[in-house]
């Protein structure tokens, strides 16, 4: 045989699809050509494919070889295709003859026939399924993955010998189940306990209702007042995600490669904080390879923005997409790319450079105009996205100091919980899951208010001189917290309520 054609999968965006990787020996000078847009790591194969065949026992083919990976109009990056390529040389020269229709190979060897993880084996997984396929041979670092999808049978393989041995029936591997994986699921059990927290009444309930509705909120206060940890311990008073949320967030994690090891479905939802110092591609995704950023990293939960002033212009613009639409666009010669973000905001700042700007005893050393400045470092259209904002006053000392603890993240979480029930039993049938997504179309029905409420709410509306945005956050917030508090109509406290969490950035941005 000089032609030899076998499965395997490749990636775009986070989805996976079918590539074919074909190899042709034919006579002539020995070479070695890869064609089928490859990306740079895929044309590197070919060093490791020629040892990983000689340190196995077999005969490295001394032909002219040409590799086509079809389809030819998507690029292929990463090293997934070494196996599906070595398997396919052995088969083009004779040296392994077997049936494998059903099967998709995918896998990075090291030189001595070692098989490595790679990135994205969950998405591809599904991919297979999906074509109809018996089986996927994955590396044996990446089963987990493959074990949370059933109907298609995934098989483990740590080296080139143990799959040959189990192709050619002299050892046959199990194929991976969920048993087989004690930490399949991954909750954060181990987040902090909003317990720790002294004091702070009014961030604490600001966080619930964000936390109920999915909701933005930005938090301002004093160095030491407690904002970071306010903000990391968030996670543990979040509903667990839908199975619907859980394979695609975990899908954009195993793309990144950010899956803790032997993890195969994320139930938590993820909690990430980067640096101020991160790139726009970073942040909302991108690079030469394209990589998901932390914002889709954060999908269907929280992106944390620390000391929000000192990120990059750039950077913040970068999330009005994201934060309008729930996914990002990266285009590339080759392709457009999107990657989901649904994500909650959480954004800590001081409110001047000194951090003591309306401390009760410390007094401000900025003067107006540098305050002005540092606040101006926060975008407009940012700020607009933001749908509630809370000060964190110092803590104090008798509250420090009080030997009653504060309420646990697991009575929270009920609370909240309850509240996104009611917001899941509401969307039943569409594709939202929770009050911070109501399209504008949907609002009026899903956002009744009682009479008082909707004379209020005109009062309000003319009296902030709300944008139409604003107007819809302000009706959005205005349900999570009349979800809390089981209303189905909305009324006055709740609207009250809402407004007041609107009214702050007119103390800081516009005074
Ligand atoms: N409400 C509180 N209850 C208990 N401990 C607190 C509280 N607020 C602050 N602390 C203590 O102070 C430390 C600093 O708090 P934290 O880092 O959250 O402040 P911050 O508001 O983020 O400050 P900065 O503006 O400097 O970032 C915490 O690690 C904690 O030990
Ligand atoms: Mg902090
Ligand atoms: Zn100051």
């Amino acid at each position: 045989m000089v032609f030899a054609k076998v499965k395997s999968l490749g990636l775009l965006g986070i989805d996976g699809f079918i590539i074919d990787v074909e190899a042709d020996i034919s006579q002539g000078l020995p070479g070695f050509d890869v064609v089928g847009l490859p990306g740079a790591a895929v044309r590197e194969s070919r060093d490791r494919v020629r040892s990983s065949i000689k340190n196995c026992g077999f005969t490295y083919p001394v032909s002219r070889i040409t590799v086509n990976l079809a389809p030819a109009d998507v690029r292929k990056e990463g090293s997934v295709y070494d196996l599906p390529l070595l398997i396919a040389l052995l088969r083009a020269s004779g040296q392994l003859n077997i049936d494998l229709s059903g099967s998709a190979f995918v896998g990075e060897l090291s030189l001595d026939g070692e098989v490595r993880p790679i990135h994205g084996v969950l998405p591809m997984v599904i991919a297979a399924r999906e074509a109809g396929l018996k089986q996927v041979f994955v590396p044996s670092g990446n089963a987990a993955e493959g074990a949370v999808v059933d109907g298609i049978g995934v098989i483990p393989v740590s080296s080139v010998q143990e799959l040959i041995s189990h192709l050619t029936g002299e050892k046959v591997i199990p194929p991976a189940k969920p048993e087989d994986f004690p930490n399949l699921f991954v909750s954060n059990v181990s987040a902090p306990d909003f317990s720790d927290v002294c004091g702070q009444a009014a961030a604490r309930r600001a966080i619930e209702v964000a936390a109920a509705g999915a909701h933005n909120i930005l938090m301002i206060g004093p160095p030491g007042s407690g904002k970071s940890m306010l903000a990391r311990r968030i996670p543990s008073i979040l509903p667990d995600m839908t199975q619907a949320e859980a394979l695609e967030t975990t899908k954009i994690h195993s793309i990144a490669g950010t899956l803790p090891g032997g993890a195969g479905l994320l139930k938590s939802r993820p909690f990430r904080s980067p640096h101020h110092g991160v790139s726009v591609a970073g942040l909302a995704g991108g690079g030469s390879i394209p990589k998901p950023g932390e914002a889709s990293l954060a999908h269907n939960g929280v992106l944390f923005l620390d000391e929000l002033p000192e990120f990059t212009r750039v950077a913040m613009e970068s999330l009005r997409q994201p934060l309008e639409d729930n996914f990002v666009t990266i285009s590339r010669a080759s392709a457009s790319l999107t990657y989901p973000c649904s994500f909650m905001l959480v954004a800590a700042m001081n409110p001047c450079p000194c951090g003591y700007f309306g401390h009760p005893t410390r007094p401000c050393k900025c003067s107006p105009s540098v305050r002005q400045t540092y606040l101006s470092r926060i975008s407009g259209p940012l700020l607009d996205r933001i749908d509630l904002h809370v000060e964190v006053p110092p803590v104090e000392y008798d509250q420090l100091s009080s030997n009653i603890p504060s309420e646990s993240s697991a009575a929270i979480r009920e609370r909240v919980n309850a509240a996104r029930a009611i917001q899941l039993e509401r969307f039943k049938g569409t594709n939202i899951t929770c009050n911070s997504r109501i399209p504008a179309g949907m609002l009026k029905k899903v956002c009744p208010l009682t009479e008082e409420a909707s004379i209020m709410l005109k009062n309000v509306f003319d009296r902030l001189g709300l944008s139409a945005r604003a107007y819809d956050r302000l009706l959005k917030v205005a349900r999570t917290i009349a979800d809390l508090d089981k209303a189905e109509v909305i009324g006055t406290s709740h609207l009250a309520e809402a407004v007041q969490y609107r009214s702050l950035d007119r103390k800081y941005w516009r005074s």
